[in-house]
């Protein structure tokens, strides 16, 4: 059989996949056939990381417990954050990062692939130390110690404690929780592909996120939203975003945080993530960056609205993440800390009926030259 061959895989289905599905015609995302609106609204990061590993809503015991466990296993060993200190300051947060999951493969080296307590473990595991091992390093390059997990907080504002190194605001944190389930899972982009070829080898968790995270760290791929905050600093008033836009498209340049290769209208978790910096900003300040993004958006619509390119999951996540101290280059980071959820949904997923990811090639190079 000859197949057509397709860059990129456009269009090639890589795996059957019950873990989420996207239309991207009526803009609808849903985790486990549950819409991501709802989940916002109702659900905890926890709760939806349950939701996507294990295929169902869990039971307040089994939240509670899961929870716990979360909990319980969230400090990193001595040692891991000693090597992390040996991190060169100047290397970007997200090599940092991809190093110290692959590091977790050498202390919980075990590859019980069959048993669900180990598939447990892991899980736990990578969900509880992620977010540790992100705002160490961000602290660490600054040239502190690393601030311990606090138990008495949950998931986000822990993360944000860590960070700040100061409790959150209830509604921050509430809201970065919001952000994670957002990010948590989309479908099979590259680093959920790049995650699923891994696991595929039967390999252990830890490589198969520090795989994942490799892949989300390119600039083609994560990043998009630390161009959105560059660029809205670039137009710096809204009397300048008409011209910067019709200069754009008189270079044929791409307006960063618009568009979207699945969606054709606006991206259903920009519209939760603009409702969110709304918030941030009655409570706290507001910031003149958001009527730039707002305007943005008006005259994207005016010149593109009819090409299908409206704003994507980038174009207002900076704005909540600059609004609750967030450094830019710990933005993809934060969206690791919630794709690592999809990731593991996808690992599990894999192995259940797994066969070693082995596609095909078409060759295009010499033969053999027989010399006479
Ligand atoms: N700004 C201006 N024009 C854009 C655009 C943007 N952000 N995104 C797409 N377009 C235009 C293209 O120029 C093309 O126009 P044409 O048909 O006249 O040539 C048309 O819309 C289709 O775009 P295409 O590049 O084929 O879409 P895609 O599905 O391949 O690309 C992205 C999707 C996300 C790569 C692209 O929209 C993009 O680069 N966006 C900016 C970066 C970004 O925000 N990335 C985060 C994604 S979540």
């Amino acid at each position: 059989m000859v197949c057509e061959f397709k860059p990129g895989l456009d269009g090639i289905p890589a795996a059957q996949s019950s873990i989420s599905s996207v239309d991207g015609h009526s803009g609808i995302l849903e985790y486990r056939g549950i819409r991501i609106e709802e989940l916002a609204e109702k659900s905890t990061f926890l709760e939806t990381a349950y939701l996507l590993i294990w295929g169902e809503l869990p039971t307040s015991e089994e939240l509670a417990a899961f929870e716990s466990e979360v909990r319980s296993h969230r400090r990193i060993k001595y040692r891991i954050s000693d090597m992390m200190k040996c991190f060169p300051e100047s290397g970007h947060p997200m090599d940092a990062l991809q190093a110290s999951a692959a590091a977790l493969g050498l202390f919980y080296s075990r590859r019980d692939l069959n048993n669900p307590i180990y598939i447990r473990d892991a899980v736990v595991r990578l969900i509880a130390k992620i977010p540790t091992m992100v705002a160490a390093f961000q602290l660490m390059r600054n040239g502190n110690d690393a601030v311990r997990p606090q138990d008495d907080l949950d998931y986000a504002a822990n993360f944000l404690y860590m960070l700040n190194e100061k409790e959150p605001d209830a509604l921050a944190a509430r809201i970065f929780d919001i952000c994670l389930i957002l990010h948590a899972e989309h479908t099979m982009n590259a680093s959920t592909f790049s995650a699923r070829v891994t696991a595929s080898t039967l390999t252990d968790p830890y490589a198969v996120v520090a795989s994942a995270v490799g892949t989300l760290g390119g600039p083609l791929h994560g990043g998009a939203n630390e161009e959105v905050i560059q660029m809205l600093e670039a137009i710096g008033c809204v009397e300048n975003v008409r011209p910067y836009i019709e200069d754009c498209l008189e270079r044929k340049a791409k307006i960063m945080g618009f568009g979207h290769r699945v969606y054709k209208v606006k991206d259903p978790r920009a519209t939760i993530l603009q409702n969110m910096a709304e918030k941030l900003f009655d409570k706290f300040s507001p910031d003149k960056y958001y009527d730039i993004a707002q305007e943005m958006e008006r005259v994207v619509e005016e010149k593109l609205g009819h090409k299908g390119i409206y704003p994507n999951v980038d174009f207002y996540s900076g704005l909540v993440y600059l609004k609750l101290g967030i450094p830019t280059d710990l933005f993809t980071p934060i969206f690791a800390i919630a794709r690592v959820a999809g990731w593991l949904a996808h690992w599990k997923e894999q192995l259940e009926e797994n066969r070693i990811y082995r596609p095909t090639q078409v060759y295009n190079g010499k033969h053999s030259i027989l010399y006479t």
